[in-house]
């Protein structure tokens, strides 16, 4: 969608949904940004508000359907959304240790998976009823394959991406376009976390560009930088004899203590 007016980003608070909400506040356009922690949120509300837009911020969990629901249901009355934009998410590894803890994974699901739909599921209907609008989801190129370092990370990155993939084509007959962003390794709080190379690590600001530029001409996919695209999307297809010989644990991890 060329210039949408009015603008929903979750995961606004910080990184790359921060980067987003201050690429699209302008004068004329009507922002809902959420999050949970208050003091960044505002935060970043203040610094899009500055550039002239109206800008609602909601804290709420994206895990809580029912908030959720409420929540976009009551301002898409108010505020038709031309662009819904899936952004909220959190990334764990495996660290040190040979997998990720039982309750990581389960917060991976609830708010990588389940967050994405109860974000998507509340507007599907009523762009489709209008005719208009586009939704965006954010994967990563760790969807495209097993990644050693984040199991539990890449499966619900996986998940994303195809579940994307398939509502773009569910939803085009109804003149609703679906966007699945694929970001290799972008400088943020996530991955200030992690302890291993990321190759290509590009800067916010160079990736916002990107992604405004590919929501902007209504591509089905964005993924970048192209060199690790391009490699995950190989390793992605490779037989899995050949893939899992490329992508092996570089150091032994460490075991729990077994009773
Ligand atoms: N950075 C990368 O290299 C990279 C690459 C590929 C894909 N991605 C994806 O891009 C998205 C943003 O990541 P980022 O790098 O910008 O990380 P970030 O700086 O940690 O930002 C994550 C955002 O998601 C929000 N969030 C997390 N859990 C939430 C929940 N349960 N309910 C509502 N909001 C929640 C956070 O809000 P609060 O802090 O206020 O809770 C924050 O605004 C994620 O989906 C991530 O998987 C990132």
């Amino acid at each position: 969608m060329k210039n949408p007016s009015v603008i929903v980003i979750t995961g606004a608070s910080s990184g790359l949904g921060e980067g987003l909400a201050e690429a699209y506040a302008a004068p004329g356009r009507v922002l809902l940004l959420t999050g949970r922690n208050e003091q960044r949120l505002h935060a970043v509300v203040a610094a899009c508000e500055a550039r002239g837009p109206q800008v609602v911020p909601a804290l709420v969990d994206v895990s809580d359907r029912e908030a959720m629901e409420r929540m976009l249901t009551d301002f898409d009355r108010e505020h038709p959304i031309d662009l819904l934009i899936a952004n909220a998410g959190i990334g764990y590894g495996t660290g040190r240790y040979l997998m990720e803890r039982p309750e990581h994974t389960h917060e991976l699901s609830m708010i990588n998976i389940i967050g994405v739909s109860n974000t998507v599921m509340p507007v599907i209907n009523r762009m489709a009823a209008r005719g208009r609008g586009q939704i965006a989801l954010m994967a990563s190129v760790a969807g495209f394959a097993a990644i050693t370092q984040s199991p539990s990370y890449a499966a619900t990155k996986a998940y994303v991406k195809h579940w994307g993939e398939a509502l773009y084509g569910r939803l085009k007959p109804f003149g609703v376009e679906v966007t699945t962003i694929c970001p290799g390794f972008v400088k943020s709080a996530m991955t200030d976390a992690n302890r291993f190379s990321m190759p290509f690590l590009m800067d916010r600001d160079r990736a916002t560009d990107i992604m405004v530029r590919g929501l902007a001409a209504g591509r089905s996919r964005v993924a970048f930088p192209w060199p690790v695209t391009w490699a995950a999307g190989l390793l992605g297809t490779l037989p899995s004899f050949i893939a899992t010989r490329l992508n092996p644990l570089r150091r032994k991890p460490k075991l729990p203590p077994i009773d």
